[in-house]
């Protein structure tokens, strides 16, 4: 049996196919259909078009959805969304004046939720987490990758990336699970982090991909964390297990770290709220995406990074929420577009593509999902009556989701 929207005010993001990714100018482009039809069939989507093309025959279900606006599922290309308790006294810290690497000198920081997740049973950390994943479905994030690094030992990061298997199994939308224990240097390596490396790449890294426990690989590349010959050795050993990368670069400091992620062929690289002008040629230069993270600029209150310069260079931008406990505690992608487009200067249009299409590359699932597109899976939301797809971001803050669909079925709680 087939089910039909009808009288859609606007159907966004209609693409064909081969439309994978959008950069540069592209990004500008929504294509989309005003007064439209949408129609599904187990869980696909198999038909849409103009209302006054629509054609139903009896044995079909109709939707009546008019005034409102349906747009492919929001992607999350980046979150720590598994992690145990909160920073609320870091925040209040940050309030008086400290800045995030002085919290981290304290003790704070990565190494805080790490001190937490190591106290955590791995039913409680289960069920913290798919209790944020349901949350944010709810606002429409329809597939979504998660990290480890919060564990920073052999069997803490284990226990993070069995917690995002469970996650994989038990959640209605596609998880992507990302081994990140070069998040920060543990306590018990404070004076030795060659030997932290070692055991990552020696221990760790071999069990994670004989269980395939993760689908990418992630460093922290930052000053005081991770330097490049730390990069080289964590990305070197990954790729030859087959893992591809995807890494935290540029968030404070850009020196080389987008160029080494090139080197490797990451998948992508994210933050870049520092970028220098051979970032961006190493960027042209190849098919590493970059990712922007918008969340954690507003809450931290550093640099937002420079989509204009990006896109205006022909790149394509991904935004991603960086979900996480210590600088961005929303997974809330309609707000990541609409600081996007308030702060980063990007058009609504853009906005979408980056958060929809480009986030689904970014994970390695444009072919399913992304957009509205005939053969992909019927993963959409449903806006209450809007009068155009640019109050999401405009009227930021409020949730104008009404329904989300997932393989076909409506989710909304
Ligand atoms: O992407 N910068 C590194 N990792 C996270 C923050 C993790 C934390 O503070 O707990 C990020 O911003
Ligand atoms: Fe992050």
């Amino acid at each position: 049996m087939k089910t039909h929207f009808i009288n859609i005010k606007n159907l966004l993001q209609v693409r064909q196919s081969d439309d994978l990714i959008v950069s540069g100018p592209q990004m500008a482009v929504l294509p989309q259909i005003e007064n439209a039809y949408l129609s599904l069939e187990n869980g696909n989507i198999v038909d849409y078009g103009q209302m006054a093309k629509f054609n139903f025959s009896n044995q079909d279900r109709c939707i009546d959805v008019e005034g409102k606006i349906i747009l492919p599922t929001w992607v999350d290309s980046h979150t720590h969304l598994v992690y145990a308790g909160t920073r609320e006294d870091e925040f209040k810290d940050r309030i008086k004046g400290l800045s995030y690497q002085e919290i981290a000198e304290k003790g704070g920081g990565i190494l805080n939720s790490a001190e937490k997740l190591q106290n955590a049973s791995k039913d409680e950390l289960f069920d913290q987490s798919f209790k944020r994943l349901q949350n944010l479905i709810q606002l429409g994030t329809g597939a979504i990758e998660i990290k480890s690094g919060y564990g920073l030992t052999h069997e803490g990061e284990i226990k993070m990336l069995e917690v995002i298997q469970k996650l994989k199994r038990h959640s209605p939308i596609p998880v992507k699970a990302t081994y990140l224990a070069a998040h920060a240097l543990p306590i018990a390596y404070k004076n030795n982090k060659r030997a932290y490396i070692d055991e990552i790449i020696n221990k760790t890294l071999p069990e994670v991909v004989k269980r395939n426990l993760a689908d990418y690989v992630d460093v922290f590349c930052e000053k005081g964390y991770f330097d490049l010959a730390d990069t080289e050795r964590i990305l070197k050993a990954a790729k030859t297990l087959g893992l591809k990368a995807k890494i935290h670069v540029n968030q404070f400091n850009a020196f080389g770290g987008v160029q080494k992620a090139v080197d490797f062929d990451a998948l992508s690289v994210d933050h870049l709220e520092e970028l220098i002008e051979d970032d961006i040629s190493a960027l042209q230069a190849s098919k590493t995406l970059p990712v922007a993270l918008p969340g954690c600029s507003f809450f931290l209150g550093i640099p937002y990074t420079a989509a204009r310069k990006l896109i205006d260079n022909n790149l394509a931008l991904t935004l991603a929420s960086d979900y996480n406990p210590g600088s961005a505690p929303s997974g809330n992608m309609n707000f990541i577009v609409a600081l996007a487009c308030i702060k980063m200067n990007m058009t609504p249009e853009e906005a979408i593509n980056a958060a929809t299409l480009n986030a689904a590359h970014a994970i390695e699932l444009s072919d399913t999902l992304g957009s509205i597109c005939k053969g992909k899976k019927a993963n959409f939301m449903i806006t209450k009556p809007i009068n155009s797809f640019s109050f999401i971001p405009y009227a930021f803050g409020e949730n104008h989701i009404e329904q989300v669909w997932i393989n076909g079925k409506n989710i909304t709680s």
